[in-house]
């Protein structure tokens, strides 16, 4: 569809004061009555909230393994809608969230691409998330602009009908609910060798511009004695922002180039792809660093708790013979993303009570 006209640039009195706040002081702007109201950035996460959020996961998903629980779950939410706005290319957040309101009922609408939305008029970012909150009770957002999620929901906060906001991927910034899905995985995974604290992690591939690997840094501050070892080419090394985070929050951290001396000394090996959708000349960037894929070859370099991870969409990353080692967890992570986005939703329209009751 043609576009006709440019989005209409809007001006927000308070905007520029909001935004020019480090994120420490902007988070109670997204809660309230104690609660997380919009789902922004992963800074929002404390240890009580991610644990919490955790064990309401795992009981969703031991519900859902009967006809009866699934019955009890779908009956949570059915006088409840979502929209599910993704105007940047998605498989998994996507159809994880939109499963995700299947399971406890809710219904949902969709706008896939701002080709199909009037947006081609003109109408502003702004106006486009005020109109969906005229028809939804929660907006999930996958969008191409970093911070896009966070200026929606500060308006709509504005307005007389807020209804939450979850960010599903901003740009190359952020993707918190990745990261909530990341460490149940990790928790999951690391169940019989004392969770995810003291446990030592690589993050290997494009850190620059690799969102998940962003926002699952910051959740790091809420575990004890966790080490990280950061191998990327050094073009596409962590940015200082997450490194001086760590800094602070005294995670040791290393960098290197040098993936096969890593893969002995670490618990978890999350394995990311080369974000070239953020290059201004996509086709022109190499594709192929060799040197930061794992192989079949190097499963006997690991320990025999090592969980590999992998947000996916992969390309050459992981080579496919890896999928049938026990230790590949990328494909159970994808399926523990529908279980802790039912859990965020359930968090979100405060039935978690009612899930809960079902294991006292
Ligand atoms: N991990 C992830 O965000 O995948 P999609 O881009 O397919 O949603």
């Amino acid at each position: 569809m043609e576009r006709f006209a440019e989005p209409t640039l809007q001006t927000y009195a308070g905007w520029e004061e909001y935004h020019s706040k480090p994120v420490t002081e902007k988070l109670d702007c997204f809660k309230t009555e104690g609660r997380l109201f919009d789902i922004i950035f992963a800074q929002q996460f404390d240890r009580q909230f991610l644990d919490y959020l955790c064990r309401l996961a795992d009981c969703i998903r031991i519900m859902a393994k009967t006809k009866l629980g699934q019955n009890k779950l779908r009956h949570l939410l059915p006088h409840k809608r979502a929209m599910l706005y993704f105007v940047q290319p998605s498989t998994r957040t996507f159809l994880s969230f939109q499963n995700a309101c299947h399971v406890l009922g809710l219904k949902v609408s969709e706008i896939r691409g701002s080709s199909t939305s009037s947006e081609v008029k003109g109408e502003s970012p702004e106006d486009t998330i005020r109109t969906f909150a005229s028809y939804v009770d929660l907006i999930i957002s996958r969008h191409h602009e970093a911070g896009f999620a966070e200026k929606t929901a500060w308006v709509l906060n504005q307005t007389e009908r807020p209804v939450p906001v979850v960010n599903g991927g901003s740009g190359p910034d952020q993707h918190p609910t990745q990261a909530l899905l990341d460490i149940y995985t990790l928790e999951r995974e690391f169940n019989n060798t004392g969770g995810l604290d003291g446990k030592k992690i690589a993050m290997v591939g494009d850190l620059k511009r690799g969102r998940t690997v962003r926002s699952l840094s910051y959740l790091m501050k809420n575990y004890k004695d966790v080490e990280l070892y950061f191998v990327a080419p050094e073009i596409f090394g962590m940015r200082d922002d997450i490194k001086q985070f760590l800094a602070r929050h005294e995670i040791p951290f290393h960098e290197t180039d040098d993936f096969e001396s890593v893969m002995p000394l670490v618990d978890a090996i999350y394995m990311t792809r080369i974000q070239n959708e953020y290059s201004e000349d996509p086709k022109s960037e190499a594709e192929t660093y060799p040197e930061f894929y794992f192989k079949a070859e190097h499963l006997s370099k690991i320990h025999a708790h090592c969980a590999i991870l992998h947000p996916i969409p992969r390309r050459h990353e992981i080579e496919v013979a890896v999928d049938k080692d026990p230790r590949a967890a990328y494909w159970r992570q994808e399926r523990c993303g529908m279980w802790i986005r039912a859990a965020l939703i359930a968090y979100l329209f405060k039935v978690e009570k009612e899930i809960f009751e079902e294991f006292s």
